[in-house]
């Protein structure tokens, strides 16, 4: 089965649209080693064009012009996109389902009970969608059990919750419910091979550090490269740990956590524009390739 990454980016992109840090504006100007990178997605396929998309980025539209694969071109009307599962109720994570509204059938949306009560209440992408394509909700149980999701018989998904928050502008942004985000186990049942994507991953609690161990890839969130980055740069008042992600340096981060795991991949995603490892010649990259770590770059293909 093949796992395409969409979208490397956290929020905002890279460059972001009003941001003019040195890898944004040195992405502008040409004068930085660096590449552009879309928001977080990805689109799992065990045939190469039946796709489940894992988040629905607002860049959507760009990616599925940037990967032919997603558009087999097999009627008049068409799209290699089967069906959504959504990890969280973060725009950066839904505000693509809008972009999808042009299908002829209802779209299979896979997500939690908490995460389809934010979208069809506080952001009611799910009842504007009503008046389009419409929904097929499925909702997503967080009960250890694992789902499979047509057409993707040989496929399964196991949901891990994360202890993280909701949105800013959910309801229950300070009262967290387990199944306000899930990290994600994806096993290929034919290879016996399994992948975990979490890319908002703010604390390593018991349940994700054994999730982590089994997992023969590791995708996981590549946000900031220290707790203070964007505070530091005068770009946010708020730590990389109080949005819910874990640097990747110092005592209990990423890196850190990443070396004890066996899996034979170790890639990070979601990084945001202000972190020094979008640039290829950073002294930082070279500290992730001698811990054996990779940066995900939107087009990168994973064998599983
Ligand atoms: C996050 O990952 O913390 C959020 O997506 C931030 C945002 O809303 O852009
Ligand atoms: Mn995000
Ligand atoms: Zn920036």
């Amino acid at each position: 089965m093949k796992i395409r990454i969409l979208g490397s980016a956290a929020g905002g992109g890279f460059p972001q649209w009003n941001c003019n840090c040195a890898n944004c504006d040195g992405l502008r100007k040409g004068s930085i080693d660096a590449v552009a990178r879309t928001q977080s997605s990805i689109a799992v396929s065990e045939n190469g064009s039946d796709w489940l998309l894992v988040n629905a980025s607002p860049d959507i539209l760009a990616q599925i012009r940037a990967n032919p694969a997603l558009q087999p071109a097999r009627a008049v009307r068409d799209s290699g996109i089967c069906a959504v599962l959504l990890m969280d109720a973060q725009i950066d994570h839904v505000t693509g389902l809008l972009m999808l509204r042009e299908r002829a059938t209802p779209l299979p949306l896979y997500a939690t009970a908490q995460v389809l009560a934010d979208l069809s209440q506080a952001l009611p992408i799910t009842r504007v969608l009503g008046h389009y394509c419409g929904i097929d909700a499925r909702p997503i149980a967080i009960d250890g059990a694992a789902l499979t999701i047509p057409p993707l018989h040989a496929t399964t998904f196991l949901p891990v919750p994360l202890r993280s928050k909701a949105p800013p502008y959910s309801p229950h942004r300070d009262d967290p419910h387990p199944g306000d985000n899930i990290g994600l186990t994806i096993r290929n049942g034919t290879s016996g091979e399994s992948l975990f994507y979490a890319p908002g991953l703010g604390e390593i609690t018991p349940q994700v550090e054994a999730a982590m161990r089994r997992a023969d890839v590791l995708l996981v969130d590549g946000t900031c490269w220290s707790d203070d980055e964007m505070l530091a740069m005068g770009l946010s008042r708020k730590t990389a740990r109080m949005m819910g992600h874990l640097a990747q340096s110092g005592p209990g981060g990423m890196i850190e956590v990443l070396d004890r795991m066996p899996a034979r991949r170790k890639i990070l995603i979601h990084i945001n524009n202000s972190n020094p490892i979008l640039r290829e010649d950073a002294p930082q990259r070279a500290v992730l390739a001698a811990h054996g770590i990779e940066v995900a770059v939107d087009g990168m293909e994973i064998d599983l």
